[in-house]
Order: C-alpha cells, then structure tokens, then sequence
C-alpha cells in the first residue's frame, strides 16, 4: 500500500517540476493596455456608474422619479456592467497594477465578490438588491481609495495635498 503510494508520488514529482519550470512568468502572458488611472476611468468607473444608475430615485424640478431597468435590455446591460466590474478586480491583480501582495489584494478580491454579487442579483432581476449591492459595491471603491488614493476620496477637498490630509 506504501510502497503504491510512493510511485504514484514519483510519477507526479516529475510532472509537477516540468510544468513550474515551462510556465512562463506572468507578466509574458499578457500585455496591460491601461494605466491605473486609465483602467479606474475607463473601466471600473463607466461600468459600475451603469450599476448605480440602474435602480433609485432622482428628484427635479417634476418631483420624484424612479429609475429602474424596464426592458430585458436595460438587465442585460446591468448585468454587463457587474461583470466588468467583478473581472476587473482580476486586472488590479495583475503583476505591475498590484501595489502591493496584502491589503491591495485583498481589497481587489474585495471588489471580484461584491461584483459577483451584482452579478447574481442582477441576474435575479432583483431592484431593491441591485439597490442594496450597489452601496456596498462604491463602499468597496471608497476603502481602496482611503488607502492608495486620497485625492480620489475627496477630489474637492483643497486640504488634499496639505502635509496633515491624513486627519
Ligand atoms: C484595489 C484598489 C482600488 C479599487 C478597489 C478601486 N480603485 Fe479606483 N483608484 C485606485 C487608485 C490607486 C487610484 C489612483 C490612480 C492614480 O491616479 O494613479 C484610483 C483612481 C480612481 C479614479 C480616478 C481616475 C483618474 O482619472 O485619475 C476613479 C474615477 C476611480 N478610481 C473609480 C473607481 C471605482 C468606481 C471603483 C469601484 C467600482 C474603484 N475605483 C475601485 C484604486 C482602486
């Protein structure tokens, strides 16, 4: 019994050294098109304002009016924007955007769950949910930004680039 476990390691050993020494490093398997700020403004920011659009209320000068997908088209395209945002979380992984291997991942993991969440409620056609999932989803963008970037936080805040923006 012992001695069928060891060859069936001995035929695995091989194997698994030839496939860590033939794979090549990340950063060959793929070409990065957008900067960080490119990637936050083009895709990140577009895809999940269509989330956030997708189901609320907005008040003018006529009063109140409710915003809701009304169509199987405008679903689709709210469960487009979930998951581009979801995969992007993917893309803030990739060696050359992480910034760092702690918390920059787990705050892009963060993003990857809560997107599949938009994904699944979208999926369900669920309003109050896509409501719900959305505030969690900008709260996910905000914590990321409270770490890497402040003058994204608070784009109007004039203390920005004072010495104390930390207080
Ligand atoms: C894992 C971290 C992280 C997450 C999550 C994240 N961002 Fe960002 N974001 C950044 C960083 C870092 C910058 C600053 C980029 C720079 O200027 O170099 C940024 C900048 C931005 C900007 C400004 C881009 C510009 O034109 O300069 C926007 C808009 C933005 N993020 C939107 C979002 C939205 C929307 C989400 C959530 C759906 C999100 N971000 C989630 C890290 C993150």
């Amino acid at each position: 019994m012992n001695g069928g476990r060891r060859s069936r390691a001995g035929i695995l050993t091989p194997l698994i050294a030839l496939v860590a020494c033939s794979a090549p490093a990340d950063e060959d398997r793929y070409t990065a098109v957008a900067d960080m700020p490119e990637l936050m403004a083009h895709v990140l920011e577009p895809n999940a304002q269509v989330y956030w659009r997708a189901v609320g209320w907005i008040i003018d000068s006529e009063g109140e009016h409710e915003l809701r997908p009304e169509s199987e088209e405008d679903w689709l395209a709210v469960e487009n924007a979930a998951f581009v945002v979801a995969e992007a979380g993917n893309l803030l992984m990739m060696d050359g955007r992480a910034l760092d291997d702690g918390p920059w991942m787990t705050m892009s993991q963060a993003l990857i769950d809560i997107g599949r969440r938009a994904v699944e409620v979208a999926e369900q056609r669920d309003e109050q949910a896509v409501f719900d999932v959305g505030a969690e989803m900008y709260f996910v963008c905000t914590q990321c930004h409270a770490t890497y970037a402040l003058e994204t936080l608070r784009p109007s805040d004039e203390r920005a680039g004072a010495p104390d923006q930390g207080s």
